[in-house]
């Protein structure tokens, strides 16, 4: 088992089985942690996925079948955690998805569903662990995965953006609010990253160009550039850093005017 600066610990990553999500699921499990993923679209990955770190001597990852677009399913995942582990230490909440329409294409539909999960499913997660951290005392660690359209609009993607200012302000708001529980609440918010959500702009060169001309480090990141500084932050080591956004986007926000 690892001996990081999670050894031991019990976390929840939302979103877990792919991409940034399965990354930080790595990178937790590789420090010593149990690691419980949620899934909804793809057991069978989520599974594997699990399978195959549990197979690493790492700590261990085991998945659960939950929406977190569902508050009732969201409840029952960190019920879940508490039932296998005897406690709960870190939620990230990871699981995101967009669109990419503009405010005037975005349908009611479409909106409830990146809203549902972006932000409604970070907010009730948070709920669900912070009661479970209070209960069980001794503190805890949100984690929100967030994104650099968090403060930045990305024309055509009006929905997600609005999602992401919303988590930057569940960030803050939840971090003052359960100061005094010795919990701390960070936001982590990566640029491009090489991950399922980029897919469509990965398969075409010219629009990877133009992203890695405008990215200062030169290319997107790839997804364990982020689980690495996720589980920093949601270690002891970080253990004075609260109610803020860090930035992981090898420069992007700074450098461009909106891709
Ligand atoms: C979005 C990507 C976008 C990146 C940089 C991310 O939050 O999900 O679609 O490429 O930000 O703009």
């Amino acid at each position: 088992m690892g001996s990081g600066g999670l050894a031991g610990k019990t976390v929840i990553v939302t979103g877990g089985a792919t991409g940034i999500g399965a990354a930080i699921a790595t990178s937790a499990a590789l420090e010593g942690a149990k690691v419980i993923v949620d899934y909804v679209v793809s057991p069978e990955q989520a599974l594997a996925f699990a399978t195959t770190l549990a197979s690493e001597d790492a700590g261990s990852v085991e998945a659960f079948d939950a929406d977190v677009s569902k508050v009732d399913q969201v409840q029952a995942l960190v019920a879940e955690a508490v039932r296998r582990y005897g406690r709960l230490d870190v939620l990230v909440n990871n699981a995101g998805i967009e669109t990419r329409q503009s405010l005037l294409d975005t349908t009611e539909a479409d909106y409830d569903v990146v809203l549902g999960i972006d932000l409604k499913g970070a907010f009730f997660a948070s709920q669900a662990a912070a009661r479970q951290f209070i209960t069980q005392g001794g503190g805890g660690v949100i984690i929100n995965i967030s994104s650099v359209h968090e403060d930045w609009p990305m024309p055509g993607n009006a929905a997600y953006c609005v999602a992401k200012g919303g988590m930057r302000m569940l960030t803050r708001n939840s971090a003052v609010e359960l100061g005094e529980h010795g919990i701390r609440v960070v936001g982590v918010a990566p640029g491009a990253v090489n991950t399922p959500i980029n897919a469509q702009t990965a398969a075409d060169p010219a629009a990877m160009a133009r992203l890695d001309a405008a990215i200062p480090l030169g290319k997107m990141a790839l997804p364990e550039q982020i689980g690495d500084v996720v589980a920093f932050l949601a270690s002891d080591a970080a253990s004075y850093v609260t109610a803020t956004t860090v930035v992981v986007d090898g420069g992007l926000m700074q450098s461009s005017p909106g891709l």
